[in-house]
């Protein structure tokens, strides 16, 4: 993504991974980075003090309340793009299915970056972008995390 003329982005979960390293990697290039975390509070204020331009916002995407409020706080916030990264991955067993495996790991990887996408693309500035990131799981479908081969099946077609 060219930096120039792109200034603020918001990008969840920062706190770890690939969050986290596309938020230095933003920041390194001189924009502002709107970041999520929801437990990784130390993580995510430690990125703040190295990395600066990165604002941080706590929220659980599991819960919709939170998303919710979440969008609200951004909502004055002009944004170049918006990267739809904060995940789960909780593997599954065909025999003895849990269930809230399935409506957490959709909430979290579905439906929230829907909804941000949506509630939040008014926000966007002219050619603004949103990157959704999913899994190859989406593709190739698998036996012991059914919800998450699903939710990334989904995404890739947002
Ligand atoms: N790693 C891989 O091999 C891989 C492969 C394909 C796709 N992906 C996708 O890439 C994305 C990032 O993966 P990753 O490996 O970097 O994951 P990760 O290291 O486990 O980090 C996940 C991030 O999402 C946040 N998060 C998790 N649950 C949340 C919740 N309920 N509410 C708000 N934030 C929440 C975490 O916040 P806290 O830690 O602060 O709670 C953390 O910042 C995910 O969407 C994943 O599905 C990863």
């Amino acid at each position: 993504m060219a930096s120039k003329n792109v200034e603020a982005i918001l990008v969840t979960g920062v706190s770890k991974g690939i969050g986290k390293a596309i938020a230095v990697q933003l920041a390194a290039e001189g924009m502002t980075v709107y970041g999520t975390y929801n437990r990784g509070e130390t993580e995510a204020k430690q990125l703040k003090e190295d990395v600066g331009n990165v604002e941080i916002f706590q929220v659980d995407l599991s819960k919709r309340s939170s998303t919710l409020a979440l969008i609200e706080k951004l909502r004055s916030v002009r944004l170049d793009a918006i990267i739809n990264n904060a995940g789960i991955f909780k593997p599954e067993s065909p025999d003895d299915y849990d269930s809230t495996i399935w409506d957490d790991t959709l909430e979290v990887n579905l439906t929230a970056p829907l909804l941000l996408s949506l509630k939040l693309k008014d926000t966007l500035k002219d050619g603004g972008t949103i990157v959704n990131i999913a899994s190859t799981d989406g593709l190739t479908g698998s036996f012991n995390s059914i919800a998450y081969a699903a939710q990334s099946r989904s995404d890739e077609h947002h």
